[in-house]
């Protein structure tokens, strides 16, 4: 099958080199030509474990290219996916819908043979309807079929999510359509991995409502945790506890600074602003967002309290600074609220982070940046862990304490054992236990 990925990015990038694995000539396509240079030299725009040797592989083995010129991409390919950014429209949280428009657009007017056009963009109930549209007036002589196909992978488990996935839902209404669609993905079918097909509407509003769900068990074991600490309850257990109810599952119900990135933050606002459009209330939803908004500077106040209501002049180090490990994605991240609540404290910060540290940087430059762990804590009055990434997990806490000025420590991601942190001599605060 010929691939044309109209956009780079994430999700763009991740897909291409995986179907391109699959052994589909896949050809990506982004206008950012400094972004194009980099990946025909193997520089990857993103973190992303495995991307780079997948990358490189494949486009070794002429499967996957890389151009700016969607004109010839598009021109022959099968199967053509739009992969660009949806950001929240500035204002009101509507997905800004522009890039996925324009790009419907261009692959409109450069479109030779009937083709199946593929959305694999996060994009509110009802866009599939818009882009046919703009296909057909685009370019009335040929057929053109347009599918909804949501992407569940995680950052810095993209591949492997992928590769393996739960499941794949593809939204169409024709039968051909459906055809192309499973030849597309018949490596995976092999796999048995499920396909559920699905009305196109229905394809878009699953997206949302899985990562409203996902949210919302978040917030919701968030909200369990600040009970836990009140009433002297370990979340940990809890979580546990109830996790291992099939009927509730396990997976997120990890307790913590609440949900960040690119995804949750800004696709439960567009569910929001679609559920006001179609006045259908989604009053969960809501009280998710604003739970996990007011968290995020509420840690923020945990680390003040915990240094006794004053952090001016206070120096803290701050661990992990990304949404989550595995990636250098600082969009919506907890730390970024963290770090102003301190700020505005009047504490002076240092932080650390395996990868973001760049985007850290630009987003926050009042920071000064450490080069590893132990020098970010050197002579601070408390020490955040933020992020749990794997390099955290087995610090020397003894060495910890004898550099900090103060032998405080904030466990926002309960990666240490409360005892053990104790025993080693630190005021050990964590979220829920
Ligand atoms: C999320 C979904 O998990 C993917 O299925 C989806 O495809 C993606 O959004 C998307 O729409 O593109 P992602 O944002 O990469 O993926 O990361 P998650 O692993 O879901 O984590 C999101 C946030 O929730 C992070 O800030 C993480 O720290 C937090 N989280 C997650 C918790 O606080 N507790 C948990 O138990 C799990």
């Amino acid at each position: 099958m010929k691939i044309a990925m109209i956009g780079s990015g994430y999700v763009g990038l991740v897909s291409g080199a995986c179907f391109s694995d699959f052994g589909h000539d896949v050809v990506c396509v982004d206008k950012d030509a400094a972004k194009i240079d980099g990946l025909r030299a193997g520089k990857m725009p993103i973190y992303e474990p495995g991307l780079d040797a997948l990358v490189t592989s494949n486009a070794d083995a002429g499967r996957l290219s890389f151009t700016t010129d969607l004109a010839s991409a598009v021109a022959d390919a099968d199967a053509i996916f739009i992969a660009v950014g949806t950001p929240s429209r500035r204002g009101d949280g509507h997905a800004d819908l522009q890039y996925v428009y324009a790009a419907a657009r261009e692959i409109g007017e450069n479109l030779k043979k009937s083709a199946v056009v593929v959305n694999k963009s996060t994009v509110p109930v009802g866009t599939g309807d818009e882009v046919e549209r703009i296909l057909r007036e685009t370019n009335p002589n040929v057929t053109v079929h347009v599918v909804s196909n949501p992407e569940f992978l995680r950052e810095g488990a993209a591949i492997g999510d992928f590769k393996r996935p739960d499941r794949i839902v593809i939204g169409c209404e024709h039968e051909e359509a459906q055809r192309v669609m499973r030849e597309v993905y018949r490596p995976l079918f092999l796999n048995e991995a499920p396909i559920l097909f699905t009305g196109r509407r229905t394809a878009e509003i699953t997206k949302y409502a899985a990562n409203a769900f996902l949210a919302t068990k978040i917030t919701f074991i968030n909200e369990v945790a600040d009970l836990c600490e009140k009433v002297g309850a370990d979340i940990q257990d809890v979580s546990r506890g109830i996790g291992l109810d099939n009927r509730i599952g396990a997976k997120f119900l990890h307790a913590g600074p609440g949900y960040g990135g690119s995804c949750f933050p800004k696709d439960t606002l567009a569910l929001l602003k679609t559920s006001q459009d179609y006045n259908s209330p989604m009053r969960i939803v809501e009280s998710v967002v604003q739970v996990n908004d007011n968290r995020k500077r509420a840690m923020g106040r945990k680390v003040i309290d915990a240094l006794n209501g004053d952090v001016r002049g206070r120096k803290i180090a701050l661990l992990g600074l990304t949404f989550k490990p595995n990636t250098d994605d600082m969009r919506d991240a907890p730390s970024i609220a963290i770090a102003q609540a301190l700020l505005d404290g009047g504490a002076s910060l240092t932080g650390y982070d395996p990868e973001g540290m760049e985007a850290a940087s630009a987003i926050m430059p009042e920071v000064s940046m450490a080069k590893d762990s132990y020098e970010a804590v050197i002579d601070a009055d408390a020490i955040v862990i933020v992020t749990e990434w794997d390099a955290f997990r087995a610090l020397d806490l003894r060495r910890m304490r004898e550099l900090a000025a103060q032998p405080v420590l904030i466990d926002l991601r309960n990666i240490y054992n409360p005892e053990e942190a104790k025993a080693i001599g630190f005021t050990y605060y964590s979220v829920g236990r």
